[in-house]
């Protein structure tokens, strides 16, 4: 299934997962914007803005993506009484700069429950309740950084890593009305991104990240990476041989 624009679709329910702030907030407020109801899970509904959180288009889920047991049982109630969901965002993450010297396991645990694991659960529970026939999209919200290692990204950048693999190995499934999408952002300005103490190059806001990605999501494309020159440098570093790809990132990613 391609779509060429969101008014193509019939359902116009999406269900976003980190509503609560950065680009999840900045999508719901977008797709809120274009006439549609939004279902916005996240922990911390006191983080939502009262305009959007009390948008009768609006419902909020609460609950904690790293506790599976809880939030299993109350997905699976939102996608029973909502069939008529058309569009998934699997976009809630954290995100904190581990170095090799200065990372825990219980961190690593904390990212790989939150980033990946949880994402196994909805799209079991989406698998369990909807069906693929019905002109589903599925986003999985990714990042550049995990195309390849970065500098103090050895929890982030593996969890981000196995949902490029994770939204290829789906797309190569080939389900034919399934509009499967990738998202592979550079810098957003966002809540998780203040704690690092570098230049982002190329940093952008959450609402324009929210556009571009409203903007690509029905269109033709797998992958929907931004911004632009910065994505393109990533991906240039993806295809370099080791040696010259560790000379860039210590070039790139130095400290302030
Ligand atoms: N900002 C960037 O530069 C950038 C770049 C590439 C990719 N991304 C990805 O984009 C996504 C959104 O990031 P952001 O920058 O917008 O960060 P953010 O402002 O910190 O938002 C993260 C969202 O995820 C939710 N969340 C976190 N842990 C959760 C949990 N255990 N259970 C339920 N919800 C949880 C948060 O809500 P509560 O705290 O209320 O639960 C919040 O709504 C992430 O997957 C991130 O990896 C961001």
């Amino acid at each position: 299934m391609q779509k060429n624009s969101s008014k193509n679709i019939q359902n116009k329910k999406v269900f976003i997962t980190g509503a609560s702030s950065g680009i999840g907030l900045a999508l719901c407020e977008r797709y809120l914007k274009e006439g549609w109801k939004v279902i916005g899970l996240a922990r911390d509904i006191s983080k939502i803005p009262n305009s959007t959180k009390d948008n009768e288009n609006f419902e909020f889920i609460k609950t904690d993506l790293s506790n599976f047991e809880t939030s299993r049982s109350i997905i699976d109630d939102v996608f029973k009484k909502n069939k008529d969901i058309s569009t998934f965002i699997l976009n809630a993450g954290i995100y904190t700069p581990d170095s090799f010297n200065n990372f825990n396991f219980r961190n690593a645990e904390k990212t790989f429950s939150t980033n990946v694991l949880s994402i196994y659960l909805i799209l079991e529970l989406v698998n369990l309740n909807f069906d693929f026939n019905s002109n589903l999209t599925l986003a999985i919200m990714s990042s550049t950084a995990g195309y390849k290692g970065l500098p103090r990204s050895v929890l982030y950048g593996p969890s981000k890593a196995a949902l490029i693999n994770l939204a290829e190995s789906i797309k190569s499934e080939n389900h034919e009305n399934l509009n499967i999408k990738l998202i592979c952002p550079g810098f957003v300005k966002t809540p998780a991104t203040k704690v690092n103490d570098f230049k982002m190059p190329y940093l952008i806001s959450a609402n324009r990240a929210a556009s571009i990605i409203f903007d690509k999501i029905y269109k033709k494309g797998f992958e929907i990476t931004f911004p632009f020159p910065f994505n393109s440098i990533m991906k240039f570093g993806k295809i370099l041989p080791y040696k010259l790809y560790f000379k860039f990132t210590k070039k790139k990613f130095s400290k302030k």
